[in-house]
């Protein structure tokens, strides 16, 4: 196993056809998915030479606090549709990379849980805990949505991403036995799925009465002091108002392509809400990030970071905790090897000058 795209290609022995399908599939004709890849394949490099790498460090700083790389593990719901031992094995084998892996609302085991046991693995390893960030989908009440915050924030989350890109959205998947929303358990269950065809599509329905706006964001904002993310933006005008609404950080993403078909790609969208955000807040990015040649690609146009999402399932799929860890460590290769041989030995260096004019 030598690349990423070498555990998605074993991957799909170790998974269920229908949640296989389920993981790789994007809406619709598949556009998106397909531009995602396509997106960085479009970019070259001009590289610098003889620069001093001696003093070389992929290092960086958000909100306050060190990461070794900027790979962040994306919010991926339902790590044990891949094994058994779903996020607390993705979280261990982060720990293990010095990596922050954001746990979804909807992860398959109690976000407390994944928070300990990213704590023993950091204590097993004498280790700084990386640090713990956690991804909130609104929920139809504010009070549950308010239960996930203090749930989190007790915790020890430290960073709060509030995924907005996907409360309208199709799904028909049926969770396998033993799957299950973990940190829902406790609240009632609503049917909020849309319909393809037939009675009330999606306005007039809960799912578009529910579906937050931004005075979520405004409440949120009142209600926690830790910094929030905000992910899945693509427009200049959503990053103004984002950061008018007390946003610390902004995720340029579509989501996978998972949602709307036809989606501009986050790279293309990425110069624009660079100038939008004018260094105020950090740019994350992600979709289709397979190759650290992505990631410099990426921190070339702007992006602070970057989050990877499908391969953390197809490494845990394969291999477990040393799955991921591999894949992470892969990545992370990768990316030093392509900043050292364009002449980068710090973040800082890394620029537009990077990326061929054509
Ligand atoms: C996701 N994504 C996602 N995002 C989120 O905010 N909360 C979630 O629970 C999920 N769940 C989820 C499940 C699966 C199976 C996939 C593939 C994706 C989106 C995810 O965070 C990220 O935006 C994309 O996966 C990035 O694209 P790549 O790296 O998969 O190409």
């Amino acid at each position: 196993m030598r690349s990423l795209c070498d555990y998605e290609r074993r991957a799909a022995d170790h998974f269920a056809a229908d949640a296989w399908d389920h993981v790789q599939s994007g809406s619709d004709d598949g556009l998106t998915l397909a531009d995602n890849r396509a997106q960085f394949g479009a970019l070259r490099f001009v590289p610098r030479m003889l620069q001093d790498l001696s003093a070389g460090s992929t290092a960086l700083n958000l909100f306050g606090r060190r990461h070794a790389a900027p790979i962040l593990l994306a919010p991926v719901a339902y790590h044990r549709l891949a094994h058994p031992d779903g996020e607390v094995a993705s979280m261990q084998a982060a720990t293990a990379l010095d990596t922050t892996m954001v746990v979804s609302t909807l992860s398959s085991l109690p976000l407390e849980q994944i928070a300990e046991a990213a704590r023993e693995a950091a204590a097993a390893l004498s280790r700084a805990l990386p640090p713990l960030w956690f991804q909130l989908y609104f929920q139809p009440e504010r009070s549950h949505s308010l239960e996930l915050v203090r749930r989190a924030e007790a915790a020890g989350y430290e960073v709060l991403m509030v995924t907005v890109d996907a409360a309208i959205k199709r799904s028909e998947f049926p969770l396998p036995h033993g799957v299950e929303a973990a940190n829902l358990a406790a609240f009632p269950r609503t049917t909020q799925r849309t319909k393809a065809a037939g009675g009330s599509i999606v306005f007039g329905t809960p799912l578009a009465a529910a579906a937050p706006t931004w005075a979520d964001i405004a409440w949120l904002r009142a209600e926690t002091r830790l910094p929030i993310v905000i992910k899945g933006l693509l427009s200049p005008r959503d990053a103004r108002l984002a950061m008018e609404h007390g946003a610390d950080g902004i995720v340029v993403s579509n989501h996978g392509g998972r949602v709307l078909d036809g989606l501009v790609t986050p790279l293309a969208a990425l110069p624009g809400m660079v100038e939008a955000v004018e260094g105020r807040v950090p740019l994350l990015l992600d979709g289709g990030v397979r190759r650290g040649t992505d990631v410099l690609k990426a921190l070339a146009l702007g992006a602070s970071a970057v989050m990877v999402g499908r391969p953390q399932l197809h490494a845990l799929a394969v291999a477990g905790v040393a799955g991921v860890a591999h894949m992470l460590h892969i990545l992370r290769a990768e990316f030093e090897l392509a900043m050292a041989q364009t002449g980068c030995a710090r973040l800082a260096d890394i620029d537009g000058d990077l990326i061929a004019v054509d």
